[in-house]
């Protein structure tokens, strides 16, 4: 299948160009700046990447462009446009200030296939320090603003393009259009990359690669494990035996609601209630490293003696998905992984793993989930961590504690289902503090637990800013928490952005 790689000099928005080339039916690939794949023939085109490094910092990634330039159409991107300017004889210096924010986006008369169809004077977004002075000779300049005068520029024989500005992000209004122009009118993609030619191309792939080996796969209730689960189904049947484990630490009604769904679709699905176990090994424990640590430890003793009660498994199948893969990297041009959500089971099991949604992006995710027949409720659920509840529980975990965090919470994500706003964050869940508070009710001081209600609207959890929820809703909600939660007095809701802080509390 056609795919245009992305090559990675560190930009923030890296990720944002592949999600919007992905949206234009078209597979890509993100590597890192030096890692240009040669020889791959599904290669249509090449976009380079943004850095928050100079062409002249000490350690600048200057790779070597020759394998890429005139070889495949190029979309240099701010440092992408700067390197290539930088390498084939033009000059880039500092601008003295870093030029960041709206500007207006001129375009020379000529006719450029880049910037084909894009409206005169339209907002793009800049964010640079540096600033082409020069272009390379055989080049031209085919847009400009107030203060970047080669804001986009083109090779009059080969097909290289370069923009000092951000097509990528929303705040350049006619990006998509100017992607568009890239990925199909001049790479000439095909726009084949659909949820349906995903489905029926990874089946085929699961059948072959599977054959009539039995697999097993853990359950989350989460999106990603229901959408693995439903196309392995979906390959290979009741070959494929999946565990959920009830640590007893999710949400209020979440294990049965979830067992219900998951029966609905055909699967063949082993529900393990191991609360108790997860209960006594947490007791005492506030640490939330050490409460993560013995979490992990139990669920994969749980899991590990449900499997290995099963006959002949070979396969061992997870709902990684390709942020969790992507190799970002940082400023010395070292890899760091970008999540630590990539919860994998030990090789100890013996097993080959299997990910079947490793290249989707989220949205991508729920696509296929959706065409896949899953109920919308569980498709659109908002991540939940993997230790669940536990993480929300400031200092130790008791029963006590629990059922009422769950009480707290049920009215919590109840409430922004009614409201029409759980759609709206991406994640969002209640916390019990440890600290008691003071109130009174009816005549009675008391001496009670406070929460805190959190919700967040982010596009990948790295960054996250605090949901700006209605007033009114904010009141109903902490009305019915201090008048239908026995044990809390107080609610409050959390005003803070990641980063500094994160999203859960532990
Ligand atoms: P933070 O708190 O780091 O969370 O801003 C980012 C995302 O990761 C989830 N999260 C976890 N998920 N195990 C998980 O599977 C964990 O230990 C864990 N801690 C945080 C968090 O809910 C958010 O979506």
């Amino acid at each position: 299948m056609d795919k245009i790689i992305i090559l990675d000099f560190g930009s923030q928005t890296t990720q944002l160009i592949a999600r919007r080339i992905r949206e234009l039916n078209t597979f890509c690939e993100i590597l890192p700046y030096n890692k240009f794949p040669e020889g791959d023939k599904d290669i249509i085109g090449v976009v380079l990447s943004g850095s928050p490094l100079s062409v002249y910092s000490e350690n600048a990634f200057l790779p070597d462009l020759s394998k890429i330039l005139g070889k495949y159409p190029v979309l240099g991107i701010c440092y992408g446009a700067q390197l290539i300017s930088h390498t084939q004889g033009g000059c880039v210096k500092s601008a003295g200030m870093r030029e960041y924010g709206r500007a207006s986006l001129s375009i020379l008369e000529g006719s450029c296939q880049l910037l084909k169809g894009l409206e005169q004077n339209s907002q793009v977004w800049m964010s640079h320090g540096d600033t082409i002075t020069a272009i390379p000779n055989g080049y031209r300049v085919v847009g400009s603003t107030d203060t970047v005068k080669y804001a986009a520029f083109e090779s009059i024989d080969l097909p290289v393009w370069g923009v000092q500005f951000h097509p990528e992000v929303e705040h350049s209004l006619q990006g998509r259009k100017l992607i568009e122009n890239f990925v199909v009118g001049i790479c000439g993609s095909k726009k084949e990359w659909t949820s349906d030619s995903f489905i029926d191309k990874t089946v085929a792939e699961l059948k072959q690669q599977l054959g009539d080996d039995k697999v097993v796969l853990g359950l989350s209730g989460g999106v990603d494990s229901s959408v693995a689960a439903a196309l392995l189904h979906k390959a290979i049947g009741d070959n494929l035996t999946s565990i959920f484990v009830n640590h007893g630490l999710l949400r209020k009604g979440e294990f049965e609601e979830v067992m219900d769904a998951y029966n609905a679709i055909g699967l063949n699905v082993i529900g393990v209630n191991a609360s108790e176990r997860f209960m006594n090994d947490l007791k005492g424990v506030s640490d939330p490293e050490k409460k993560r640590k013995i979490i992990g430890r139990d669920f994969i003793k749980v899991f590990d003696s449900e499997a290995s009660a099963l006959k002949d498994i070979k396969w061992l199948a997870q709902g990684t998905i390709y942020p969790d893969r992507i190799e970002s990297l940082n400023i010395t041009g070292k890899v760091i992984k970008s999540h630590h959500n990539v919860g994998g089971l030990p090789e100890k099991m013996g097993l080959q793993l299997c990910e079947p949604l490793k290249w989707l992006f989220k949205d991508e995710v729920r696509y296929v989930g959706e065409r896949l027949g899953l109920p919308k409720k569980l498709i659109n659920r908002h991540p939940f961590p993997g230790p669940g509840l536990a993480v929300r529980i400031i200092g130790d975990i008791t029963p006590e504690k629990v059922s009422i965090l769950q009480e707290v919470d049920n009215i919590f994500i109840g409430g922004l289902r009614e409201w029409g706003l759980y759609d709206k964050v991406w994640q969002a869940g209640a916390i019990l503090l440890k600290d008691r508070s003071v109130g009174v009710m009816g005549d009675e001081r008391t001496f009670e637990n406070a929460v805190a209600l959190r919700a967040v609207t982010s596009i990948d959890a790295m960054t996250a800013d605090w949901a700006e929820l209605p007033y009114d809703f904010l009141k109903f909600v902490s009305n019915e928490i201090i008048n239908k939660v026995k044990g809390v007095n107080r609610v409050c809701y959390d005003i803070s952005s990641k980063p500094p802080a994160t999203i859960e509390w532990e």
